[in-house]
């Protein structure tokens, strides 16, 4: 089977071909990300602007690279939410036009839980198996932080959130405090490797004992009172080397001990862990070494796949698909995304 998949819900126009949800055939990325840089993150509008010019030549440029015409494709997934509502709408237009013309099933897919799909998709070399249900998911991206018990592609119980802000939102504000570029995750990764951690110590907000939620907006705050002591003096950059180094450390333990608290609990061996912060570094680490002692499989998706893209929804759209969701013309993008479950 082929699934065309398209994301927009964020700064991403995203399209993808997909056979039988594992394998990509194409997944083709644009991001609008340059035109949000001077303002330090997405600019909505601009981002919903950038979508409608570019989602057709993406389209087009997954068509070709997977070598197929737009008759052979039999489902379309789409990015139902969460996520911006004049991007989230660019894409589902799309959608429903390109299922309403094919007369192919249409499935809407929550972007967030697709986050965890992404390793799920067959990696070629490299990766024998996939991942088997249930497991334990952990998504960390830019607006989220969740931990799941997924029973099935569409059986799903939230366990643990964040409280405030999210992990990669921290990411983004301390890159910002430190007066490094946007996104900040992947400057505050490149900057903490082979620093220190210690000699900056953040605590760690672990809230209650038995508590699986997240809060970190309180270490970005102690890391701003940090960087204000230290403005006596201009910071220089081996200082702001050591603060990303320290910052990121305290996030990534209390990633890694919630994750594995909350596979003891509910008895979980596989942990699939999927969203923008997955690509760290220091956190594709810390939980490899620590699920390694408690006996849980770790799975992370190939680099690529970490950030917003189209495969992952395909993949996910696919699962649902099979278990029998089907979406209808007036697949409600809107309402399920304002919380009203009556549409
Ligand atoms: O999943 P994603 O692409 O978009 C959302 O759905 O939010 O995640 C984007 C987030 C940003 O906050 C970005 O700073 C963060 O992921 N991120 C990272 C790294 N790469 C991206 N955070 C930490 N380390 C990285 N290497
Ligand atoms: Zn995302």
């Amino acid at each position: 089977m082929l699934i065309l998949g398209i994301e927009t819900s964020c700064d991403e126009t995203s399209v993808a071909v997909v056979k039988d949800g594992k394998k990509i055939l194409s997944n083709v990325v644009y991001s609008s990300l340059k035109e949000h840089r001077p303002y330090g993150g997405v600019v909505p509008e601009i981002a919903s602007r950038s979508h409608l010019e570019i989602i057709l030549p993406c389209l087009k440029a997954a068509l070709k690279k997977s070598t197929h015409k737009l008759e052979d494709i039999d489902l379309v997934a789409v990015t139902q939410g969460p996520g911006l509502m004049g991007s989230l709408l660019v894409g589902i237009a799309a959608a429903k036009a390109l299922a309403l013309a094919l007369k192919k099933p249409l499935v809407g897919v929550d972007h967030v839980l697709a986050h965890i799909y992404a390793g799920f998709i067959d990696r070629g070399a490299g990766r024998t198996k996939l991942p088997r249900f249930p497991v334990l998911g952990l998504v960390v991206s830019g607006g989220h932080t969740l931990l799941l018990k997924m029973d099935s592609p569409a059986k799903v119980q939230i366990l643990g959130r964040t409280l405030d802000d999210a992990a990669g939102e921290a990411f983004d504000k301390v890159a910002k405090i430190l007066g490094l570029g946007y996104p900040g995750g992947p400057e505050v990764d490149r900057l903490a490797r082979g620093q220190d951690p210690k000699r900056f110590f953040f605590s760690r907000p672990f809230l209650s004992k038995d508590s699986l939620d997240f809060s970190f907006s309180g270490i970005k705050t102690a890391v701003y009172y940090q960087a204000e002591r230290l403005k006596k003096k201009p910071m220089n950059l081996p200082t702001k080397k050591l603060i990303c180094s320290g910052f990121q450390e305290a996030v990534c333990e209390v990633l890694t001990k919630k994750s594995l608290r909350a596979a003891n609990q509910f008895h979980l061996k596989t942990l699939v862990v999927g969203g923008g912060v997955s690509a760290n570094s220091r956190l594709r680490q810390m939980l490899a070494g620590e699920a390694k002692k408690e006996g849980v499989k770790v799975i992370f998706p190939s680099m690529e796949l970490c950030q917003d893209n189209a495969a992952m929804i395909a993949s996910y759209g696919y699962a649902l698909y099979r278990g029998g969701k089907r979406d209808r013309l007036d697949l409600p993008g809107y309402a399920q995304m304002m919380g009203n479950k009556k549409t």
